[in-house]
């Protein structure tokens, strides 16, 4: 019997205000015709004043936990995903623990950007095959809004807040012939391409929370490589073709870069997750909230094989193989 990682419940949460292409060129110089054409975005999400990474991240957890039919008092682990933390430390995960009520386990974050919930996937799912925990929940929440330059058109179009997050828990089988689960990670990172895409600030560097920087037209050649490459480096894992992945929930930065990764791999369009018109890019939320949005849809269904995959500032990059 192999233990391994399966999802039992999953969970979103969007903040109320929706802000427009048209809105944005009121601000700055750009147009509605511009950001589709170029990215496909239409509209973004942008917290309230008052509301902070924890509490989207807080929204997404408890409805993952309803639709697991479990209670906060089960979970063993939270482990968050998140580059734009409430505070410098703790970490955000001590606030979404301390609000769900929990007295035990463990929480932290992980921090690999737009990667993020990957990692954060990955290490759940190692804490769970080595049977060091049961329950984990899994959650990618930001508010990249409070670190972009308002005045930058080139980046303040691109981005958007939001919270996903699933719970994932041990599960074994005596027939192993068709296993459920997570199936394979892969993770990767180049640290050589900070200049391309960072934060100008930062605790130890300038004492200030910094601004969004990005060499767009430079993140765009590689994450069509990078993408394509490391799903292809998933199914051969797997031992699998385009042909047989069922559902692929991309990273939202770009419909650009997700079309372009589909055609790379020969993968039917329709196969792909898609939820960047709406959401724009939420970093490390983005992947939970395009799978909780095709898993509530009904499109995602037991057995399906769904591939996950991103990539982010650092460079990281990476990818996940489940069968639901
Ligand atoms: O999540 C992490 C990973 N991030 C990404 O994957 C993002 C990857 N990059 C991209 O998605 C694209 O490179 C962008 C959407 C950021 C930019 O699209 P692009 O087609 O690469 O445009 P560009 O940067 O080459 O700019 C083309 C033109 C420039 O004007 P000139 O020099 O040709 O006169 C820009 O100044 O578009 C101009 N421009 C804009 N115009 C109107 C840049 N931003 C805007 C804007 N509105 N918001």
């Amino acid at each position: 019997m192999t233990r391994r990682s399966i999802v039992t419940g999953c969970g979103r949460y969007l903040p109320k205000r929706i802000v427009t292409n048209e809105e944005l060129a009121e601000r700055v110089d750009t147009s509605d015709e511009w950001i589709q054409q170029r990215t496909g975005i239409r509209e973004r999400r942008i917290a309230a004043d008052d509301e902070k990474t924890s509490d989207l991240a807080l929204n997404a957890a408890k409805e993952a936990l309803i639709s697991a039919g479990i209670n906060a008092a089960d979970v063993d682990m939270i482990v968050l995903a998140t580059a734009t933390p409430d505070e410098t430390f703790p970490a955000t995960a001590t606030r979404v623990q301390a609000a769900l009520g929990m007295t035990k386990g463990a929480a932290f974050d992980v921090q690999a950007v737009c990667t993020g919930f990957i990692y954060a996937l990955n290490v759940a799912d190692n804490f769970i095959r080595l049977g060091q925990a049961d329950t984990v929940l899994v959650i990618g929440a930001e508010t990249f809004s409070r670190i972009l330059d308002w005045e930058d058109r080139t980046t303040c179009v691109l981005f958007g807040d939001g919270a996903g997050a699933i719970v994932l828990q041990a599960h074994e089988e005596n027939d192993d012939l068709v296993p459920r689960g997570i199936l394979s990670n892969h993770l990767h990172s180049d640290g050589r391409h900070h200049d391309c895409l960072y934060v100008d600030g930062g605790p130890s560097s300038t004492q200030t929370v910094g601004h969004l920087r990005m060499q767009g037209p430079e993140v765009f050649k590689h994450a069509v490589n990078n993408m394509a490459s490391v799903l292809g480096e998933a199914m051969v894992a797997n031992n699998i073709t385009a042909s047989d992945i069922d559902w692929l929930v991309p990273h939202q930065a770009n419909k650009r870069i997700l079309d372009g990764t589909a055609r790379k791999l020969k993968l039917a369009p329709e196969k792909v997750v898609i939820t960047v018109d709406r959401h724009a890019n939420t970093s490390a939320a983005s992947i939970p909230l395009a799978l909780c949005e095709a898993v509530a849809d009904g499109r995602v269904k037991e057995r399906d094989i769904v591939v996950m995959e991103a990539m982010g500032g650092g460079f990281t990059w990476g990818a996940s193989l489940i069968r639901w």
